[in-house]
């Protein structure tokens, strides 16, 4: 995408990629004959011998490269959890759900399981970068850490901060031992000397948080520069919950809106990813806006757990910068492309209350998956589309062809099930890939130039 509405088709061009996974030059008009010799020069190394991987998708149009997705919120701990939450709602499915099974996970080897499994899915979905919250655990998060680096996924890795709200088994000891179990998952990521995965200080959400632990972790962010992830204006009764926990007198912020809790307490800056957004009033979302943080739109965990409709036109009108994510498992899925689809059904449910043009487009929400999330995460320079000096964060997507006798071509494990016929033009079948597409259709994922997932 080169602006929110306007997806940019790049046919018959090559790309080529650098060894350290860098986009080093985009050819249009390029066959595969012509690639080699037109691309080689620009990758600097005119002598001698290169050797050089092209893979040619020019023949076949059912397929195309698309940037890979970002996913600005989900719970690698939650994930066992998926389309586990019955009818309850934010705050009896965190009681019910969510802090028994994050809990559970400071057993090392049942997180390495979990988080082994979330991090191949979440690949295999198209997700190149995950905006991840671990656990309160400090051994688990940094495994979490680890597990990123290896599978070559790229990330944000947040051990969680909470030192109220939850059962006896699963709280920070004190505001201290919060923000130093924090600086130590900092430290050990930063011990990995590598780029791939950073650390995300993470308060989970105000309620869960005391005054004086937000302060910390407020005053930690301005020292260490580092982004924050957390939660904000999800569901009715959790902002009730905050105005009761953080009156102005105490917070001594100008009002007692969720925004201006976490603004008092030196949180709110561009750096800063706030998940959901549903209730935000107006002068929060102006707050929001005038601090440039980001925001993390949901939509399949707001519908799932009955939290709302979050205003996403609105938000992107008052000059929020918004991304896509999952939040697994408050939503049911880990599919970015899922959150795409529900987001323009969700922005149809605004619609009719009354808002004709709260629609998003398919373009729009693709955007959203991609640069928006990048800039999101802090990443827009790097990744988020193909352009030269990015880097090659990318799925190759594969949709099923219709032959002659009605039957899908293609080989086995290849079938899917969005149906091109031939005849449709490529906004149409990128369309059709949005609404009925799903991991079938991500045939390949690289990272940084590298495969981290191909279907077989
Ligand atoms: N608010 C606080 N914790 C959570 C969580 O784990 N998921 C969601 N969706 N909202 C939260
Ligand atoms: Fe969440």
């Amino acid at each position: 995408s080169s602006s929110l509405t306007k997806l940019e088709y790049l046919h018959n061009t090559a790309i080529a990629v650098s060894s350290d996974g860098i986009i080093v030059a985009i050819e249009p008009e390029c066959d595969a004959s012509k690639a080699k010799s037109l691309l080689v020069p620009k990758l600097g190394w005119d002598s001698g011998p290169v050797s050089v991987e092209i893979l040619d998708i020019s023949s076949q149009n059912s397929k195309f490269f698309f940037p890979g997705f970002i996913d600005t919120h989900l719970h690698a701990s939650q994930y066992p959890n998926v389309g586990i939450f019955g009818s309850s709602t934010l705050l009896d499915w965190l009681n019910t759900y969510t802090f028994p099974l994050e809990a559970s996970l400071a057993d090392t080897q049942k997180a390495k399981r979990v988080y082994t499994r979330v991090i191949r899915k979440t690949l295999s979905h198209g997700t190149t970068t995950a905006a991840y919250y671990a656990t309160i655990s400090v051994p688990s998060t940094n495994l979490l850490a680890d597990l990123c680096v290896s599978a070559g996924q790229r990330a944000l890795v947040g051990r969680v901060c909470m030192d109220q709200l939850g059962p006896d088994n699963y709280l920070d000891e004190s505001p201290e031992q919060s923000l130093a179990a924090t600086k130590e998952c900092i430290e050990h990521i930063a011990s990995l000397n590598q780029s791939l995965v950073r650390p995300v200080i993470t308060p989970r959400f105000a309620p869960a948080c005391s005054l004086p632990l937000l302060r910390k972790l407020g005053d930690l962010a301005r020292e260490t520069a580092l982004p924050v992830q957390t939660h904000i204006s999800e569901n009715r009764n959790e902002i009730k919950l905050v105005k009761e926990l953080f009156p102005t007198s105490a917070t001594g912020a100008r009002d007692d809106s969720y925004a201006g809790v976490y603004d008092a307490a030196g949180l709110l800056n561009d750096k800063m990813i706030l998940a959901h957004a549903v209730h935000l009033t107006e002068s929060e979302a102006d707050l929001i806006s005038a601090r440039k943080a980001k925001v993390s739109h949901c939509p399949c965990s707001n519908s799932a757990i009955t939290s709302g409709a979050a205003k996403v036109r609105w938000l992107l009108e008052k000059g929020i910068v918004t991304g896509l994510g999952t939040d697994m498992s408050g939503g049911y899925s880990p599919s970015v492309l899922e959150a795409a689809r529900h987001a323009v059904l969700v922005s149809r449910h605004v619609a009719m209350d009354g808002d004709e043009k709260a629609k998003l487009s398919v373009e729009e929400v693709l955007y959203l998956a991609t640069r928006g999330g990048a800039e999101v995460v802090g990443l827009e320079k790097k990744v988020g589309g193909f352009e030269v000096g990015m880097e090659w964060d990318a799925q190759l997507v594969g949709l099923g062809v219709v032959d002659e006798d009605g039957e899908e071509e293609g080989s086995e494990g290849e079938e899917g099930n969005v149906d091109v016929f031939g005849w449709e033009t490529w906004p149409e079948k990128v369309a059709k890939w949005v609404y009925n597409g799903d991991d079938r259709n991500t045939r390949k994922v690289w990272v940084r130039g590298r495969l981290v997932h191909e279907r077989k």
